[in-house]
Parts: C-alpha cells; structure tokens; sequence
C-alpha cells in the first residue's frame, strides 16, 4: 500500500539554507486551493447531489483542503458533516478555513477511509479522484466496505475516478506546467511528471514540484510525489457490487452523460445506493 504524500521540505525551517520567512506557502497543501481554484464543475455537481439529497448526516472522503467541504457547509448548514483525510497538512488547512468562515458543522478526521468509523450516514461523497490514490485493489475494497458500512440502507454513494486513456498510459515525463499568481504578489511555477509506470500493477509515481516567487523577491521550492493507480470500469463494478451497493449509474463527467456516449476518455462518475 503507497498512502503517502510527501511533503518534501519547509521553507520555514531554519536548518534549511533556501528558508524564506512566507507564512503563506508553507507546504504543498497551503498552494493547492490556488492550484485547483478554477475546477469548479465538479464542486456545483457535488452540491448539486448534496441538495437532492438533503442528508442531516454526510461525510467526505478524502476531504483534502476543503475546496467541496467549504461550500457544502455553506450550502447545508443543517447538515452535520465529517471530513475524512489522511493528510495532517491538508486538514489543517481546512480547519483554518473553517475557523476564517465561523463553520461550526464540519467534524474534521485526519485518518485514513480504511479505518473510518461512523454511522447512519445519508450520503457519503469522495470527490476528485480520491480513490486513485489507494493503489492496492484489496485497500480500495477495504475502503468501499467501511464507507457502505457507514451509510444507512438506502444511503447514497457518489465518487469519481478517471477513466484511464489507452494513449496516455504509454506516455512518461512532464503533463503540466502552470503558473499562478495569487492576490498577495506571489508566483508560483509548478510542473507535474508522471514516471515509473508499471503497468502490471497499473500504478505511476507522480512528482509535482512547485517554485515559489514572494512579492520580496526571494524564492523557494516545494516538493511533493505519491503513487496513484488507474482503475478500468470493469474492475471496479464488482468491488462496489460486493461491499453492498447497487450501481445506479455509471457517467462520463459531471453533467450525467452516460458513460461510452460521451468524448474519451472522460471520467467514471458513480452513483451507488447502498442496499
Ligand atoms: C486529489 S485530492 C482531492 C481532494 C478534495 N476531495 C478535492 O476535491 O479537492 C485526493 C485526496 O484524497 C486523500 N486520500 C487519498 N487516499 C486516502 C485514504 N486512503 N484515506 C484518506 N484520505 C485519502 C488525499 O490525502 C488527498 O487529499
């Protein structure tokens, strides 16, 4: 099992000869709200199951820094949330943001899916391809069972993956470079690379790194990789039937195109009801 998301450095670290004093970008976590800023179909397609189905009790997987978390508790400030995550660095984030916005409804649980413990659960929602981080078959099962442990019969599952690209599957090095500015004078560069494919195993290891330009004028660099694993519709549909949900619809992105009817690759966007 690969579960980890190294943050490879501090730029506050006194020990560190590139240290810069920049509260703001302190781990990779802290740049990802800007990274992600502009994704924004997926985000209105989770409210959108949110608000159908008016939970009292709902919890996210895989919460990371609260881009859906925020706005769910915005929208449904009756509903009682639990937001699952891994990552110390990436809740911590969201807890700030919860105290910055005054969001009191918002439980916050810095573990993993595999050892989540709740129940009664209306909906439960893992958004952005959270999944594609567990990158043992036997763990992403052992994830499907404690969050269909964790809904009331009846309860409703939505997730997505991506649904992998035949041709990009044979490609390695660089898939990204951005920049982005931010309000405060900042400009970060970040390149993303995806090595290492195994196809056996159906994993790669991705390495983001990120450049740092303070309105100062000092720089520094943060580092973060992980494995992830693709997973072929095929393959995943027993494992969902399995731990006890009914497949309601597959689609191919967030505006309910059936999966195969719309432009490749697309994503796998699940919508289960637990039975
Ligand atoms: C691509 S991010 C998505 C974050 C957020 N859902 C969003 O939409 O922006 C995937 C997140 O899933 C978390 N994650 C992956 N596998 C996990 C696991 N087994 N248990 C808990 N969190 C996990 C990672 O730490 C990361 O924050």
């Amino acid at each position: 099992m690969d579960l980890n998301h190294d943050n490879a450095n501090n730029p506050n670290d006194p020990n560190d000869p590139k240290s810069v004093n920049d509260p703001k970008y302190r781990n990779v976590a802290s740049v990802y709200d800007l990274v992600y800023e502009t994704r924004t179909e997926d985000v209105e397609f989770y409210l959108e199951q949110a608000v159908k189905a008016a939970p009292l009790r709902l919890a996210e997987f895989g919460c990371g820094t609260g881009r859906v978390t925020l706005k769910l508790a915005e929208r449904l400030p009756d509903t009682r949330i639990i937001a699952v995550d891994m990552d110390a660095d990436e809740v911590e984030v969201l807890e700030d943001s919860l105290r910055a916005r005054g969001i009191d409804t918002v439980e916050t649980r810095c573990e993993l899916i595999q050892d989540f413990e709740g129940e009664d659960l209306d909906l439960a929602i893992a958004p952005f391809r959270v999944f594609q981080h567990v990158t043992d078959p036997v763990e992403f099962e052992a994830c499907l069972n404690r969050v269909a442990r964790s809904l009331r019969p009846g309860g409703v599952f939505v997730f997505d993956l991506f649904n992998p690209s035949v041709p990009l599957l044979a490609r390695t090095g660089l898939i990204a470079s951005q920049v982005f500015e931010d309000g405060d004078g900042h400009r970060i560069e970040r390149t993303v690379n995806v090595n290492d494919r195994d196809h056996f195993r159906q994993t790669q290891f991705v390495e983001e790194d990120y450049t740092v330009f303070t309105p100062e004028g000092g720089t520094y660099d943060l580092h973060w990789h992980y494995h992830t694993r693709y997973y072929f519709l095929g393959e995943v549909v027993p494992l969902i039937e399995r731990a006890g949900f009914e497949v309601v619809r597959v689609d191919s992105d967030y505006r309910g195109t059936p999966f195969g009817k719309g432009p490749y690759p697309g994503d796998l966007v699940f919508h289960l009801v637990r039975k």
